[in-house]
């Protein structure tokens, strides 16, 4: 890998998306290969957030390839208020050998990484979830086959960090993504734009639309989450009324191809973003995309640490 962090799936190259898949299937497939492979080593956990899956992941994936955990929540490290960002990843690097951050602002994530010799890994920030995203096209890749070129993806609700990471994974992968969202909640201009240009060279198309059945006409699997991210809570109950029509319901997953996967990050709110018949039915992988954040991210850290230490 010649990238020191990974803050977005778009700063991966598609051959590093590929070592990564390879990398997470080796580590589920034999994970007692890789128990020294950190020996050694400490991973910071910083957490602004609430989280289960992601902090759960990380500090027993590291633990897993003998590495340890120092977790800061909140309460411990209120990240730019005790101390600057940069005076905390000048203190981390020289303690740990990689910094996982969960952050409000996409910015904290970015300065952590630019004052930190060590490599960064976001762990969700209000722009992106690279871990997220890369573990959804893993395990996809498991069910389908390596190469998901044109394999067709929709994703249903707010055009949040979770989508942008969907989008950039897409356009690496050559996959094809219709994104369906209410009005003025569609992902970032940005965000789609640098995705169109990288699917000029993979094949992968972007779609944007506002009808939540055009998005879903066809596709081979159906993503979802959350109407309310964290720190949008306040905007809970207008949210619900605006994205009411964009819940996944049986008869939404009924215009999606025969078979089509249900997909979902989690946490979900059942009877909210996503009907119970469907998260709760054969068609969902959303707990096999839960465990595989173990292996991917094991992949993620084990990479990054590798190619630091390499310098
Ligand atoms: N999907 C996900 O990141 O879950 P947590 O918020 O529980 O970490
Ligand atoms: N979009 C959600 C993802 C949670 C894993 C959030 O940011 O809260």
């Amino acid at each position: 890998m010649a990238l020191k962090d990974l803050i977005t799936i778009h700063d991966l190259t598609s051959r590093e998306v590929a070592k990564i898949f390879q990398t997470a299937g080796e580590l589920k497939s034999d994970p007692r290969a890789f128990g020294n492979a950190l020996s050694g080593c400490s991973v910071a956990l910083i957490f602004e957030k609430p989280s289960l899956r992601t902090r759960v992941t990380f500090d027993l994936g590291a633990t897993q390839m003998g590495a340890s955990c120092v977790y800061l929540d909140h309460q411990g490290v209120r990240l730019g208020e005790r101390e600057s960002v940069k005076d905390m990843a000048l203190n981390l690097e020289r303690w740990v050998d990689v910094i996982v951050a969960r952050t409000y602002s996409h910015e904290t994530v970015i300065e952590l990484a630019a004052h930190s010799a060590v490599p960064v890994i976001n762990g969700l920030s209000e722009f992106s979830h690279p871990c997220q995203g890369l573990t959804d096209y893993f395990t996809l890749t498991e069910k389908v086959g390596p190469d998901l070129k044109g394999f067709s993806l929709a994703y249903v609700g707010d055009g949040n960090n979770t989508c942008h990471s969907l989008i950039f994974g897409a356009a690496k992968l050559g996959a094809h993504i219709r994104v369906g969202t209410p009005k003025g909640y569609e992902p970032a201009a940005e965000v789609v734009k640098l995705a169109r240009r990288e699917a000029r060279r993979t094949g992968a198309k972007i779609e944007v639309v506002n009808d939540p059945f055009e998005a879903v006409d066809g596709v081979q699997a159906v993503y979802t989450d959350v109407w309310a991210s964290m720190g949008f809570e306040a905007e809970t109950e207008r949210r619900r009324e605006i994205f009411s029509s964009y819940r996944v319901t049986r008869k939404l997953m009924a215009a999606a191809a025969r078979g089509a996967y249900f997909m979902h990050c989690l946490p979900a709110h059942r009877g909210d973003e996503v009907d119970a018949q469907v998260i709760d039915s054969s068609c969902a992988i959303v707990y096999d995309q839960a465990e595989n954040r173990l292996h991917t991210q094991k992949a993620i850290m084990l990479l990054l640490v590798r190619a630091n230490q390499e310098k």
